[in-house]
This record gives C-alpha cells, structure tokens and sequence, in this order.
C-alpha cells in the first residue's frame, strides 16, 4: 500500500522538458525516469528481506516485524520503543535451560483453601514436576495439606476488579520465576478443582508452546464500551481485549508480563471502575487479553483451560453447591470441545470456536471454578484418585 502511494506520488508530479530533449525518443527519457523513481522507492522502502528477520523465518518473527515495523507508522516515544524492544527479545528467547520442568500452580485466595485435600491427591506422587504458590489476601491461610505448608508468599490486600487484582497475579508470577524449573504457570482461585489426573494437566500444558489466555472482541457495554481514549495512541481499540483472568501461560510470557510496566501503567489509570461517562473498567478482565493479544496473538489460544459458567447471565459465575456435584455435571464440563463467548450487546450474539490444541480438537478444560466448600466431600467421592475423567 506504502509502495504504491509513494508511485502515485511521483506520477502526478509532471516531467520537467527541456526543447533539446523534445528531440530524444521519448521512450529513453521513460526508461531513464523508470529507474530513478525505483531506485527512489527502494530507497526509501527496503525490501523485507534485508531486515533483521531475513534469518529466523517463522511466524514469530512476522509478527515481530509488526511489533516494530521498520518503518514505523507514527514516531514512538521513549518508554514505548523501549517496551516494545524489551518484549521482542523476551519472546525471541530460547527457554532456561533446566534439570526439571515443573508446572508453578499459583493460588490467589482471600484466605484458606477449602480445597486443598482435594489438590493432594492430584499432586501426590509427582513431587519433581510442581510448585505452589499461595496468595492469601485477606488472612493467613490454614493448611491442612503438607503439599502447602510454607507455600505462602508475601501478600498486600487485593480488591475485586481493582488494579491490585493485576499487582497480585505479577506478585505470584514474580515468586514462581524465581525457580528456574517453573516452565508453565497457572493462575487459580480458591474455589477451583482440577478435573483430570496431573498426568493429563501435565501433559497437555507442556506439550504445547502456547498459553491459554482467554481473549476475544466483545463489541458490546462490557468488552469495546469499557475502553477509553485516553489509552491511545499505544493502545488502540481495535488491539482491545476482554477475557478472564484465570490465565495459563509460558515462561517468555510470565516474563513480559512482569516486565511490562508501560502498558500496565495505562490500564492502571484508565482502565478502573466509575470512571468518565459512569463507565466501570476492571483491569484483571483487560490487561493480559489486551497486552498478549498486541504482542504475540499467536502465542495464546484464546481460551482459559479453566471452566466458569456465565450462561444465567448474571453478574458472577454459576456457583455450584453440594447438590450440583453430581457425576454428569463433571462429565459435562470434560468433554467440553468448543468454546463459547457471547457479546455484551443487545444482540448476545454467541460466538462458537472449536478448541484446537497442536492442531487437533480436544476437550478444552482441565479446571473448573466456582465450587463452593460444601462440595468437597461430593468432588472427593466422584474425582477419587483421579482415574474417571
Ligand atoms: C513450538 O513447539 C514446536 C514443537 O514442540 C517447535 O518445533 C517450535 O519451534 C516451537 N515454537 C516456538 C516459537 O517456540
Ligand atoms: C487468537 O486471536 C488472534 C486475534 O485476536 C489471532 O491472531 C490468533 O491467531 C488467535 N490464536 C490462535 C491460536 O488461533
Ligand atoms: C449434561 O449434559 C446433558 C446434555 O447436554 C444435559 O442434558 C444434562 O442436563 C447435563 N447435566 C448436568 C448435570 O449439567
Ligand atoms: C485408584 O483407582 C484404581 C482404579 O479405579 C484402583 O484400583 C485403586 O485402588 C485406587 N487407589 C486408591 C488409592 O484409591
């Protein structure tokens, strides 16, 4: 496109005659013309192949070249070029060479754990290939498993929907890269279950170099009408995300994340509930959709491979009690193989996708949220030792 303007350019610019070159065929002074206006262009716009990227010929690096173009579309200011540098080179990276390769399973819970003897019996016996971390914060947790004992990590007061809920997950993230064999991490509420063995989690989280972040376009009040103006020109509402916070992701992204403090700025200040026009933004259900999208939309799958069950329609989840957790409602969820997301408009338009892991259609969920306490008897009898599902 970039090419053709600068032809059209010249093309409207009229040849200068001189009465000597009236004489000359006309055909040379067009060949001769021909030549400059290419050398011009070339100039001016250099073929890709001479940039940076001519030797890693993947897909990562087309979408590098769009992070930061040559020649890019507006002048970026300081603290963006540096951003965007900093997090090319990120996900350019090799992974950390490491003996183990271990899952860090992080746990943003007010306070104690109503399901950890549950979580026990998912982990025990794979001592080598987990971590856990704990964010209680509201009061300090009462362990009942050894698996977590010791697992808490310094804490500061989040707020629904607040920026603190994003200052948390960074908090949790910074602690689990502190362990170099922590290649995947996985964000988890307290009234989360797994659904299936930690073989079939472990298998299908490391065997794939993507995160599962749920993020799509909601055109309606809740996903495009929460975003502000103020965020451009860095983030432009055609980059804009929504999805849930209950992410899964890679090393390289863990680390942009917690690098990232240029665009999480703007969502700290533009991105909060009342703000103008009685607009409530919550930075926990935007910032990683909307941040990884822009940086590596390829990288993410789109999905959160924790299950949550908007389909009442109201402002929270479906919360199961006891006599929800039955057989079937588990049986359900695990063979789940599309995911749905459905606009906040008037026209609740649902948009179906099938859940494509390495290529291949499979079920998409490997937790489920939002278990209340009393069920853990009826999930401790129907999940056992983890061999149905
Ligand atoms: C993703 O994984 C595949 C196979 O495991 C590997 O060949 C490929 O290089 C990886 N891609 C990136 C960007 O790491
Ligand atoms: C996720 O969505 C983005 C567009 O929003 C797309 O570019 C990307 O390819 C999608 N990822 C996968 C794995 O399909
Ligand atoms: C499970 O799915 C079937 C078929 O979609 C449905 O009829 C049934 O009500 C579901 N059961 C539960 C407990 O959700
Ligand atoms: C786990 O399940 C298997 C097969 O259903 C059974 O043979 C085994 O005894 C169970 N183990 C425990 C500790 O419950």
């Amino acid at each position: 496109m970039k090419l053709h303007q600068g032809w059209r350019d010249f093309e409207v610019t009229p040849m200068p005659r001189s009465k000597s070159s009236s004489k000359k065929p006309l055909w040379i002074i067009f060949l001769v013309s021909l030549v400059c206006i290419s050398l011009i262009v070339v100039y001016i716009y250099p073929p890709q192949q001479y940039s940076s990227c001519y030797l890693l010929s993947s897909k990562v690096c087309d979408h590098l070249e769009y992070w930061l173009p040559p020649v890019p579309a507006r002048v970026l200011t300081d603290d963006e070029l540096t951003a965007r540098v900093v997090m090319r080179d990120i996900l350019a990276m090799p992974t950390i060479p490491s003996k183990r390769h271990k899952i860090a399973f992080m746990f943003l819970t007010p306070a104690s754990l109503p399901f950890e003897k549950l979580w026990e019996k998912f982990f025990l016996g794979n001592e080598e290939r987990f971590s856990i971390y704990v964010h209680a914060s509201r009061e300090k947790p009462v362990h009942v498993s050894p698996l977590f004992i010791g697992q808490n990590i310094h804490s500061e007061k989040v707020s629904w929907g607040k920026i603190s809920m994003v200052d948390a997950e960074k908090r949790l993230l910074a602690n689990a890269l502190q362990d170099t064999d922590n290649h995947h991490f996985v964000l988890l509420s307290e009234s989360c279950i797994p659904l299936h063995n930690f073989d079939y989690v472990y298998n299908y989280l490391m065997e794939t170099n993507i995160s599962f972040v749920d993020s799509f376009v909601d055109p309606g009040p809740h996903g495009a009408g929460r975003y502000s103006e103020h965020m451009l020109p860095e983030i432009e509402k055609k980059d804009w995300r929504k999805g849930s916070q209950w992410f899964s992701i890679k090393r390289r992204h863990a680390l942009l994340l917690l690098v990232d403090s240029f665009y999480y700025n703007k969502f700290k200040l533009y991105c909060k509930a009342s703000m103008e026009g009685n607009k409530n933004c919550y930075a926990d259900e935007h910032y990683v959709p909307t941040l990884l999208n822009m940086a590596d939309p390829s990288g993410i799958a789109n999905w959160s491979v924790t299950h949550v069950d908007w389909s009442e329609g109201k402002w929270h989840p479906k919360s199961y009690r006891a006599e929800h957790v039955t057989f079937d409602l588990l049986k359900n969820i695990t063979t789940i193989d599309q995911i749905i997301h459905v606009t906040s408009d008037s026209k609740r338009t649902a948009m179906r996708k099938p859940c494509l892991w390495n290529g291949m259609r499979r079920p998409c969920y490997l937790f489920a949220r939002k278990f209340c306490l009393d069920g853990l008897d009826n999930l401790m009898a129907i999940l056992g030792n983890f061999t149905v599902f």
